[in-house]
């Protein structure tokens, strides 16, 4: 049978979807190329943060994370896609390849999936005391392990703690390391963007009592008593290996995850600092005492909801065929 190669109609609403996707401080740091067929995810190296990432793993996990709604875009519009993940060794920033799989009608996950991208958002406030149930707790870990990841529920007072007192240590080494603040507060936007995170989607100003550290985007003042809530759930996303490879992988992991979460009505925070730093990353790998590797800790609950932080526009993430990276290309394909 063959298939028919993937075209611009496909290829345009695949990328609003994508561009969704969460990424560190919304850097956003991906681009699109129709290419023989098939569609072509390149990290940007010109959005990669030389402070805040400089291995170039956050860029990965949010490159994956866009990789997973272009699946779920075209597998609901009826033309699912086979991934193959760097598939080019001499061409590295290519982080996923996508063509044309079989035509068959979008699963109903696939389709409650879909429908999410648009209202997951970050929410770094405050959750409401409310405990998340066995069932979606276990939908969230499915999630994972639909992916090859697995996300460990951290249960217990004293489990909590000690995973917090890792993010606390890791929060503390970056708030010391003078270069990565400086790009941080460069991706604070007080004033209307297409990127960074606005001060707005910041969490309220953080408070010696917080188990856990929000990252400042911003200072938001804290109406007194409005305290975090005392016993949320968190979980660790992680995977089996820590290659490049692995890291977009586990983007997608990360983005079925909070996308699965989306759908069950759940809010959720990102808290990176300890993959960041790595003594905090090895911490964490004997806290949990499981095998694989840590690549984000998720603060989970229900809480008001959250709204969505800009993008820039599809045609602007979108290379034309045969044009190479950093040319203005869009301009040749319009909106
Ligand atoms: C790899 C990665 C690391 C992130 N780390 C953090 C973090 O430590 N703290 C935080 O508040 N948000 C973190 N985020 C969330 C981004 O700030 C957020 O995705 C971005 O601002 C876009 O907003 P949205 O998620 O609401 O679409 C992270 C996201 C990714 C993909």
């Amino acid at each position: 049978m063959t298939l028919a190669p993937y075209t611009l109609s496909d290829l345009r609403p695949a990328v609003a979807a994508a561009i969704r996707a969460p990424s560190l401080h919304n850097s956003q740091p991906w681009r699109f190329q129709l290419r023989h067929g098939g569609i072509e995810v390149r990290v940007d190296p010109q959005r990669q943060l030389p402070a805040c990432d400089p291995s170039g793993w956050a860029a990965r996990m949010g490159c994956g994370a866009a990789v997973f709604n272009l699946r779920l875009a075209l597998a609901s519009a009826g033309t699912p896609a086979r991934v193959r993940l760097r598939p080019y060794p001499e061409d590295p920033d290519v982080v996923a390849r996508l063509v044309p799989d079989r035509p068959r009608p979008a699963t109903p996950t696939e389709r409650e999936l879909y429908a999410a991208v648009t209202r997951r958002h970050s929410n770094r406030r405050p959750f409401w005391p409310t405990p998340v149930p066995p069932e979606a707790r276990w939908r969230l870990v499915e999630a994972a392990r639909a992916e090859d990841g697995w996300l460990e529920l951290v249960i217990g007072a004293a489990p909590v703690q000690a995973l917090a007192e890792v993010v606390r240590g890791a929060h503390r080494v970056l708030e010391r390391d003078r270069d990565y603040q400086a790009e941080l507060a460069r991706w604070v936007r007080l004033d209307a963007a297409v990127d960074g995170v606005p001060a707005t989607a910041g969490g309220p100003a953080a408070e010696p009592q917080d188990l856990l550290p929000q990252r400042a985007f911003g200072v938001r003042t804290r109406a007194p008593g409005r305290d975090f809530e005392p016993e949320p759930l968190v979980a660790v996303l992680g995977c089996a290996g820590d290659h490049p490879r692995d890291q977009v992988a586990a983007g997608q992991a990360l983005q079925r995850v909070l996308l699965t979460a989306a759908a069950e009505g759940l809010a959720v925070s990102m808290l990176s600092q300890p993959i960041e730093v790595p003594a905090a990353r090895e911490q964490l790998r004997l806290a949990l005492g499981r095998a694989g590797v840590a690549q984000m800790v998720m603060r989970i609950g229900y809480g008001q909801p959250g709204w969505p932080t800009p993008r820039r526009e599809v045609a602007e993430v979108i290379d034309a065929a045969g044009v190479p990276i950093g040319a203005p290309s869009a301009v040749a394909l319009g909106a």
